[in-house]
């Protein structure tokens, strides 16, 4: 029997604990471990939960059980995660975590840790909640030179953007529902600023491109500035908007971006909708593949993490850890990245000729705003279109147009 400890009964913790409870038999069927949740963790006692005689307050008791050899952090946060993560790996148990926040500060030196001790380190739900991508990239694609990564990363944001889109809903009353069902992080400002989806793309490009990212080098931009006129210019351009996690890579320069994009009804990534997430990947054989699922919620989350806990009770004793290199990959400036723009500015659209002037061909954008217009620019660089943006009075929003394949 394999005795887990579960840190955490929130949203996720109580999903692990269902998870392996109610597939129990399917896994010792299908991979031949025996699980069992010896404690749970929590600063909260649970009265009526069947959970409450394996509820403990002190980390000790875990941490100092010989029998105890999975630890699950499902806490969220830096502390006390980190320091709880470091002592189960020091006394050689293994951790498996849904924590992006602490794998994408500090999973460099964590995954260090459990190498040393024979441990496993895994954190499978981190991106993309139930969607099987950490693995893949771990293992099925470490073939391929791996050149771009394009995510829908955030289902908070991906569902507030759908429902504000196909209901004409406001920003703040969907924000609330999406809190209700569990999808938005405690602090909402993660997820619709973006940071959320910074810290996954961090972790997913450390593992694609074999350097440690540091998500404070990605610049990010959240989906609170984005309201329903931009909607109905989107509409009326047949497209969608996206928050959009990327990062590329062309020889040995890597850029990476998040913010709310165009999104064109023939992209794959168009058709994602609600809490669901999607990752494109391209590489140089393998050409395109995209991986999709539930992005956030109890059980589609904790299905990746009681997965993970498989992996790491199969290999006890060597521990599983994924290869990045700890040195930091330098980023390379957005500015430099190329793409079309679209902007909306005040006035009306006589005006056109003037934007014409600064930034080259435009195209106009009928939507129907009353004391304003839109427009679509050619593909330029940011720092060109910063430059032009700088000239121009009156603008009102811009937002990117995705061009797959956006270059370094
Ligand atoms: N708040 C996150 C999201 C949860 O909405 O995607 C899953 O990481």
């Amino acid at each position: 029997m394999t005795e887990i400890a579960v840190l955490g009964y929130g949203t996720v913790g109580s999903g692990v604990v269902k998870v392996i409870e109610t597939n129990h038999d399917s896994i010792l069927a299908k991979a031949g471990v025996d699980l069992h949740v010896k404690y749970v963790l929590d600063l909260r006692d649970f009265p009526g939960d069947p959970i409450q005689e394996r509820i403990v307050h002190d980390y000790d008791t875990i941490v100092n059980d010989p029998e105890i050899a999975v630890v699950v952090e499902v806490m969220g946060g830096t502390e006390p995660a980190f320091t709880f993560s470091k002592r189960a790996l020091a006394a050689g148990k293994s951790i498996c975590t849904s924590n992006k926040e602490l794998v994408a500060r500090h999973g460099t030196e964590l995954q260090e840790l459990a190498r040393q001790n024979h441990a496993s380190y895994l954190f499978e739900a981190s991106c993309g909640g139930g969607i099987p991508i950490i693995r893949p990239l771990r293992t099925s694609l470490t073939a391929d030179v791996i050149d771009e990564i394009t995510g829908i990363l955030n289902g908070t944001t991906n569902y507030i953007l759908s429902k504000m889109i196909d209901e004409g809903l406001e920003f703040d009353d969907v924000l609330k529902d999406a809190q209700q069902k569990g999808y938005a992080e405690r602090n909402p400002e993660a997820d619709v600023e973006g940071h959320d989806a910074c810290r996954k793309i961090a972790i997913l490009s450390s593992l694609a491109y074999g350097k440690r990212v540091d998500f404070t080098d990605i610049y990010t931009e959240g989906i609170t500035r984005i309201t329903s006129a931009d909607i109905r210019y989107a509409r009326a351009m047949k497209k969608t908007i996206k928050l959009l996690a990327y990062s590329g890579r062309k020889g040995d320069q890597v850029t990476a971006m998040v913010a709310p994009y165009l999104v064109d009804r023939e992209d794959p990534l168009y058709g994602v909708s609600g809490v669901f997430n999607a990752i494109f990947v391209h590489g140089n054989m393998l050409g395109d593949a995209m991986f999709y699922g539930q992005g956030a919620g109890r059980e589609a989350t904790a299905s990746a993490v009681a997965a993970d806990v498989v992996e790491a009770a199969r290999a006890l004793g060597t521990g599983v850890v994924s290869e990045w290199d700890p040195e930091k990959q330098v980023l390379t400036d957005v500015s430099s990245t190329r793409k079309a723009f679209f902007v909306r500015v005040q006035g009306d659209a006589s005006q056109i000729a003037k934007m014409e002037a600064v930034f080259g061909p435009v195209s106009l954008v009928e939507a129907g705003v009353d004391g304003e217009y839109g427009f679509t620019t050619r593909v330029m660089t940011e720092a060109e279109y910063q430059a032009c943006a700088s000239q121009t009075e009156g603008i009102l929003g811009m937002i990117r147009i995705r061009e797959k394949g956006e270059a370094c």
